[in-house]
């Protein structure tokens, strides 16, 4: 229930765990709880556990890092953990991308307002301090520190800090399942990005730092992947306005998609990377920041290198929990598994969703998948928020020992019921039926529990 109540935009408030179960074990893709009870985790909680609960070579590697030392500072030390990981990014990046400048942080939100430190301190280097302006779209989340929150829109998660936010501009949503009024799916990539060069114009390119994105919109959006030639024609904007592209890829990268980045598929490199959640798979706390070679040298003549960082950043524990995480990835060749699976898993939960009229999109990339839910398919209109529909799916899943992650608010900030799930890469063939049979029945169960009049 944690994921069904805490996922979306509603009710979200953390009220320090009262009324929940309480977290035994885990192995693979279950959960148990203090009862004995067996959760199947089809989002991995928030998009986190790529390979699952409880991997024992994953255990294994962290304790061994423990018993030798859990923490070398990094302005003392280096450390294997820290320099094999960073190899293991940089080629899982690919070397062609040369995004090999890395800040470790220790989560999302660490990563992306990293990302934001970066952009300003590379043109303040470069002299264009006026370029102070981020450019963000709305229904994205990019995370809870202040920046990160100032390029964010999950309405009330933004509400009671709105008036000490650094000032950002929000472009409309991106997405293919509700196109604005009159564009086509086909036109809408050059619709939005179209969108993106207007909101240069009318700053100023000399004003604006970064646009900053999710290449496929996760909690926010519910999955959305971006419409065909949308991210290219993105690059080549802020190419020519010499602004730089930031993708939060914090929960749509490291391999969720079926790739390392979410955006290789579209073949465009950004100039800074956000990545945190499948990292370490949740086995410790890591994020990281990606940026350029070219951005990095400039950084390096400046000041002598990025002004950002924690006093745990680059923890080797946690690095080696990312160094674990990552060899068993390229090893076991789950990002194959991702894609062919993924392929197979989509087309299956939608067959399985058909007979539900209220499923009206079932979207996604690899094991990133979101089910948005509207009370008419064909005008595509959102249940009322207070019926809180996705929360009563997620909640039903919940007591039927299926963990998946409910978020509101995707249609206009309030309405709007998605479902994402997004499985270990590792799950068996078996483990993704099961989802799928049990899914749908916490829609059935969900739909019938929040009926009006019930
Ligand atoms: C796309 C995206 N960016 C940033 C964050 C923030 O990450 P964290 O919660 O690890 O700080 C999240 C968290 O859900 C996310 O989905």
């Amino acid at each position: 229930m944690a994921q069904a109540r805490g996922g979306g935009s509603r009710a979200r408030s953390w009220t320090g765990g009262r009324g929940l179960p309480k977290v035994s074990h885990g192995s693979g893709a279950h959960v148990f709880d203090t009862t004995g009870k067996r959760y199947l985790d089809a989002s991995g909680g928030p998009a986190v556990y790529c390979l699952g609960h409880g991997h024992p070579e994953v255990t294994a590697a962290i304790v061994r890092q423990l018993e030798r030392i859990a923490h070398g500072y990094r302005y003392t030390f280096t450390s294997d953990p820290l320099e094999e990981l960073r190899e293991l990014i940089t080629a899982a990046c690919g070397r062609a991308s040369r995004l090999d400048a890395i800040v470790f942080v220790s989560g999302g939100s660490e990563a992306v307002e990293s990302a934001l430190k970066v952009a300003l301190q590379y043109h303040s280097a470069r002299g264009e301090m006026t370029r102070r302006r981020f450019i963000a779209r709305r229904r994205s989340w990019h995370g809870n520190t202040l920046g990160a929150l100032a390029v964010s829109d999950f309405l009330d998660r933004r509400a009671p800090f709105e008036g000490a936010l650094v000032e950002a501009s929000f472009l409309p949503q991106v997405s293919m399942y509700r196109p604005p009024e009159g564009v086509a799916p086909e036109a809408l990539g050059a619709h939005a990005a179209a969108e993106l060069e207007a909101e240069i114009g009318r700053l100023g390119p000399e004003r604006v730092a970064a646009f900053i994105f999710e290449p496929v919109v996760g909690a926010a959006g519910g999955a959305l992947p971006p419409p065909p030639g949308y991210a290219a024609r993105v690059r080549e904007i802020c190419s020519r306005h010499g602004v730089l592209l930031i993708a939060d890829e914090v929960m749509c990268g490291s391999g969720r998609t079926g790739t390392w980045r979410a955006l290789e598929q579209d073949g465009v490199v950004p100039d800074i990377m956000a990545v945190a959640k499948g990292l370490a798979g949740g086995y410790l706390p890591l994020g990281a920041t990606l940026y350029s070679h070219e951005i990095a040298a400039t950084l390096e003549v400046a000041d002598g290198g990025p002004l950002t960082g924690h006093t745990f950043s680059a923890h080797t524990a946690a690095c080696a929990a990312g160094v674990a995480v990552q060899r068993i990835v390229a090893r076991d060749g789950l990002l194959e598994r991702v894609r062919t699976a993924g392929a197979r898993f989509q087309p299956a939960l939608r067959a399985a969703l058909a007979r539900f009229e209220a499923v009206g999109d079932v979207r996604g990339r690899g094991f990133l998948i979101g089910v948005e839910l509207v009370a008419d398919r064909a005008t595509r209109a959102p249940f009322p928020a207070e019926r809180a529909l996705a929360e009563s799916i997620g909640q039903c899943a919940f007591e039927d020992g299926l963990i998946c992650y409910a978020a509101g608010g995707n249609v206009d900030g309030t309405q709007g019921d998605i479902i994402l799930l997004a499985p270990p890469f590792n799950a068996s063939d078996a483990e993704l039926e099961e989802i799928i049979r049990r899914f749908a029945r916490a829609v059935e169960r969900g739909l019938a529990v929040s009926a009006p009049g019930r």
